[in-house]
């Protein structure tokens, strides 16, 4: 197996695509995405464009839609949510279909949509995402951080390290870049103090002036949920059953 991590999606190469890829974004989207999916949401279908978004799920029942938007870490006016996964309760989100859009993890999952295999990862479903990993063992695996607008994300990157350490530790074969093996070394330092190191990022501190410090908590949370959000068709991502 070899393993690269891309900072953000704009680092991804523009000439191949991996067998398998999984786009991280810890603060928030991912999280978003496997918590309401863990809560009983029917799909997320996540758009880069607040517009298409609106059009798109004008056509569903209005009871069967939810329309969460984020830019700046803030709602987007029209939308019912922002992109708080603490919003995604059942009693919210059960029987919907969430349409998603936020300033760079619904950007991150279109430039790999094309990949043969689209997962997300986040720290509430590491483990998840690692077992499904080890049962399919894809030979190239991506795992692409979102960051902010083309900046790394320490975040993104330690989630990385989170999912790709066990295959390092199993397997003396296994391959990758040296982000990868920075990205490991990163979680190994913090895998304890998560929600400090959520609290040095620059994203955490840009969520913490909006008074999002619940989010972090529970963004930080390790292996909390046992959901893998996988993709069906370009940007929608069902709850896998094996
Ligand atoms: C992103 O797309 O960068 C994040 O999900 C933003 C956020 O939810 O705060």
């Amino acid at each position: 197996m070899k393993i690269f991590h891309y900072h953000t999606p704009e680092l991804t190469p523009t000439d191949s695509l991996p067998d398998c890829a999984v786009v991280i974004d810890v603060l928030r989207a991912t999280t978003t995405i496997a918590t309401a999916l863990n809560a009983g949401a029917e799909a997320v279908q996540a758009f880069s464009d607040i517009d298409k978004l609106m059009q798109v799920s004008a056509s569903l029942p209005p009871e069967k839609v939810l329309r969460a938007g984020e830019r700046g870490g803030a709602k987007v006016e029209g939308c019912d949510l922002g992109n708080s996964p603490l919003d995604c309760t059942q009693d919210v989100v059960q029987g919907k279909r969430l349409f998603l859009t936020t300033t760079n993890g619904t950007r991150a999952l279109q430039r790999v949509e094309k990949s043969p295999v689209v997962i997300t990862g986040a720290m509430v479903n590491r483990q998840t995402v690692v077992d499904y990993l080890q049962e399919k063992q894809p030979e190239t695996l991506w795992l692409v951080g979102s960051g902010w607008q083309g900046a790394y994300s320490l975040e993104d990157s330690v989630c990385a390290g989170a999912i790709a350490l066990s295959f390092f530790q199993a397997d003396p074969a296994v391959v990758g870049n040296d982000e990868i093996i920075g990205a490991i070394a990163l979680y190994q330092q913090w895998q304890s103090q998560l929600v400090q190191m959520f609290e040095l990022a620059s994203h955490g501190k840009r969520l913490l002036g909006l008074d999002c410090r619940e989010d972090l908590e529970y963004c930080a949370k390790t292996d909390i949920l046992d959901v893998l959000p996988i993709q069906t068709e370009p940007g929608i991502l069902v709850k896998f059953s094996s």
